[in-house]
């Protein structure tokens, strides 16, 4: 592994108040595992307190919109997010194309209002099992990145995160096989490199997301162009998520 991995819970519409003792713990037990960087995204409602309470944890947002500010109900701006205190935001994640028909132009809109905002984006894709059963998994993932890439983004390495989640990972207790990830992240480090160029399209990391725990992380990140996770439901609770990064921490050690 090139970089620091980047281990990252994704709460979804998961947490009230009563969650931030895992946040804070997770915060506690990052304190203590620096060669790792770990951050939360929780919902909307908790990147305030989650913010104030951490020390040492990344917090983020799991999307903004792609406006400014006006006449958009229920909403929430990139510039909002970034004032509760968010650092990042996850944007293109599948159950926001599914569940509210997000599509790549959106999302390439949402990542530009994100990065006005001054803050970095951690960008999903991901192919369903019928994309992966007709072998157009990767012609699909490179397709979906192209399209939903910001225009013009400047410092790629430094601003932008890829994270790979098969569809048919996320949730299912199945994640990929190390081949399949090894297979769709090095497709994914070609794409960047030509895009980038080779110094900035190396220096964007690319976590693997899709029924990560605490079994099976060590050996996804051992993978070649595994540069962390995108952690949801083994991250609700910090004993989960922290034997994660402790799994991860292992890996950089040998
Ligand atoms: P999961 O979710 O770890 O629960 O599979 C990952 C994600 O959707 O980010």
């Amino acid at each position: 592994m090139a970089t620091r991995p980047f281990i990252v819970g994704n709460w979804k519409m998961h947490g009230t108040r009563a969650m931030l003792s895992e946040a804070r713990a997770i915060d506690r037990a990052a304190q203590r595992l620096m060669q790792v960087e770990i951050a939360l995204a929780p919902p909307f409602t908790l990147i305030h307190p989650v913010r104030r309470e951490a020390e040492q944890i990344g917090v983020g947002a799991q999307d903004c919109h792609p406006a400014d500010g006006g006449a958009h109900t229920g909403d929430i701006s990139a510039a909002m997010v970034a004032d509760a205190g968010a650092g990042f935001v996850i944007l293109g994640h599948s159950e926001r194309r599914e569940g509210h028909g997000e599509k790549d132009k959106l999302i390439a809109e949402k990542g530009k209002a994100a990065l006005e905002a001054g803050l970095k984006i951690i960008l999903c894709c991901g192919e369903s099992m019928d994309k992966r059963e007709a072998g157009k998994a990767i012609e699909h993932v490179l397709k979906q990145i192209k399209a939903s890439l910001p225009a013009g983004i400047e410092e790629a390495g430094e601003k932008l995160t890829i994270a790979y989640e098969p569809i048919w990972a996320i949730g299912s207790g199945k994640a990929a096989t190390t081949e399949e990830i090894a297979e769709m992240h090095s497709a994914i480090r070609e794409f960047l490199v030509k895009t980038f160029g080779e110094e900035e399209g190396a220096a964007v990391r690319i976590l693997y997301g899709g029924s990560v725990n605490a079994d099976n992380a060590a050996e996804i990140v051992a993978v070649d162009e595994v540069n962390g996770a995108l952690v949801g439901g083994a991250s609700l609770s910090a004993e989960s998520f922290m034997n994660i990064v402790l799994a991860v921490q292992e890996v950089i050690a040998n």
